[in-house]
């Protein structure tokens, strides 16, 4: 966790960034955060071979290939996108090649059945497959972001300093529940704020309420799905499409102190906190934590900054 003083003077605020960007795998993120625990529930559960799916730039199916890598087992990744660019592969999609997973690029109505073929070709062939859904969506992957909480908690008190507000981009809705189950169970009223990346309201705020009552459940804890605030406001033209203005909080960040984010992810949950000191929502002075959730590969891999550098 690191202050961030000059972007925070700019903006008004108390800035500090969970830099989960730099989480020592291969790509970080909050996908490499997820993946150990949900790779370790596979390990118990006796499985030597990994199935899920996702774009073909998802960070969390890179994780997964590289989980599997590092553990001397099998994976096949169902992908959709544009099967050309099984050619020319760039940021995660080379690295999950690199790493020896078994690739299909489909199309979105085909991927419950081809997963379901993938996992009865690993039993015929002897595996013992483990399906993980698409992000790592699982009580598992949450319980990270719960871990990570107290994680955060023993760094700012080392600075002597908490967070009134966290903010980050949420997409499946794992890593928000994660943090909202995991601040209150440390006994603190930390509000998080949750950027949505695609999906709108209600669906996307019930996803995450509905994953705050598992873990709740799961870990016996008490939890009030009135805590979960999921803001589909700057979704834009949807998942993975960024315009100007996040455009622009990128540009923003990157020159004023070096912080690199990107236009899936972390541009529109930057673009938020952006947003919301400017119109009042989160006050002058306000201690922020801006959780960066990685993304790198993915400002790598796109073409968002075509067109043109101007002056
Ligand atoms: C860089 C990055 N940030 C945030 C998210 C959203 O995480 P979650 O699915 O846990 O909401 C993702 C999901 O793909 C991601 O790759």
């Amino acid at each position: 966790m690191l202050t961030y003083a000059r972007l925070g003077q700019m903006l008004g605020i108390d800035l500090y960034v969970k830099r989960d960007d730099l989480f020592p795998t291969p790509g970080g993120g909050n996908k490499g955060r997820k993946i150990g625990y949900i790779a370790e529930h596979a390990r118990s559960s006796g499985a030597d071979a990994l199935v899920t799916t996702g774009g073909a730039q998802s960070n969390h199916a890179r994780e997964v290939a590289l989980a599997a890598a590092a553990r001397g087992w099998r994976c096949r990744l169902i992908l959709h996108g544009d099967p050309a660019d099984l050619q020319r592969p760039q940021g995660n999609l080379m690295l999950m090649l690199l790493a020896g997973a078994e690739v299909e690029i489909v199309s979105p109505e085909q991927i419950s059945g081809r997963m379901a073929v993938a996992m009865a070709r690993f039993a015929e062939e002897g595996h013992s497959p483990y399906e993980i859904p698409g992000g790592g969506h699982t009580i598992e992957g949450a319980q990270a972001y719960v871990d990570a909480c107290a994680e955060v908690v023993a760094q700012c008190e080392a600075q002597s300093w908490l967070p009134d507000v966290v903010i980050h981009a949420s997409g499946t809705g794992t890593t928000q529940a994660g943090l909202v189950v995991g601040f209150r169970s440390l006994g603190l009223t930390t509000q998080v704020i949750g950027v949505s990346v695609a999906r709108r309201n209600p669906r996307g705020a019930t996803i995450v309420r509905n994953m705050v009552e598992a873990l709740a459940h799961h870990g016996r804890l008490s939890c009030s799905t009135e805590l979960v605030e999921f803001r589909h406001d700057w979704v834009g033209a949807g998942y993975g499409q960024a315009d100007s203005r996040v455009l622009s909080a990128i540009g923003f960040a990157a020159e004023t102190e070096g912080l690199i984010l990107d236009p899936t992810y972390t541009g529109k949950a930057f673009l938020a906190l952006m947003d919301l000191v400017r119109l009042g929502e989160i006050a002058k002075g306000t201690r922020v934590l801006f959780w960066h959730t990685g993304g790198l590969l993915n400002l790598m891999a796109s073409d968002a900054f075509n067109g043109g550098w101007s002056e």
